[in-house]
């Protein structure tokens, strides 16, 4: 198993799991069936509130942000590093100078992750995540903490997480080439 799927297992997956509100059917007391649609809004809804919402039962299930936020990443996360991952490769290449990746609606830091695995625990990189979601930069932050644990990220690599774009500091102008790209997910 890779270091990426290990971690996934356990930080999402299993956290899910062992929650006493998950049984089943429900995933944290919410039908599974129906949180794609109705908590996730298919993976358009910004997480920055807790909800109460109604299940097609008539149940009423209350979900904070750090819930909405895992659900996002059991549910849409996978898919979308597995595409982030195609598309570092082809980015990436052969390059071999330095990378710094700005990642506009991070979300969990999915881009990171996806990056962190395709240059490999040999290669330093600067990832700049950028969410208006502190529910997904917080995690965002525990996974590619996580990711560090797992000996996945090389130690030398920099990684912020900002709720704002002006919050980005880039640091001293450079005179090296950098490669720069937005996993772009900016909706609104
Ligand atoms: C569909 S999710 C994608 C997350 C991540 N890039 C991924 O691939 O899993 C879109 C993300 O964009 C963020 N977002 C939407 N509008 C934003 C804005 N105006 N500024 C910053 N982030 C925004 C949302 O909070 C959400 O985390």
């Amino acid at each position: 198993m890779t270091w990426l799927e290990t971690l996934i297992n356990t930080e999402i997956i299993d956290r899910i799991a062992a929650d006493p509100r998950t049984t089943a059917d429900n995933f944290l007391g919410y039908p599974k069936q129906h949180v794609f649609a109705d908590v996730l809004q298919g993976g358009r809804r910004i997480i920055e509130v807790p909800l109460s919402l109604e299940t097609p039962a008539g149940e009423i299930v209350s979900l904070s942000v750090t819930d909405q936020a895992l659900l996002y990443a059991r549910y849409n996360q996978k898919g979308h590093l597995h595409e982030l991952m195609h598309a570092f490769r082809q980015l990436i290449g052969t390059w071999r100078g330095e990378i710094s990746i700005l990642d506009i609606g991070c979300g969990p830091a999915t881009g990171g992750l996806a990056l962190a695995s395709v240059v490999g625990p040999a290669q330093a990189f600067r990832y700049f995540g950028c969410d208006r979601s502190i529910a997904m930069l917080d995690l965002g932050g525990r996974l590619m903490a996580k990711a560090r644990e797992l000996d996945g990220i090389h130690r030398a690599s920099e990684i912020r997480f900002v709720p704002c774009l002006n919050d980005v500091d880039f640091g001293n102008r450079r005179q090296v080439t950098t490669l720069g790209s937005g996993p772009i997910n900016l909706l609104n």
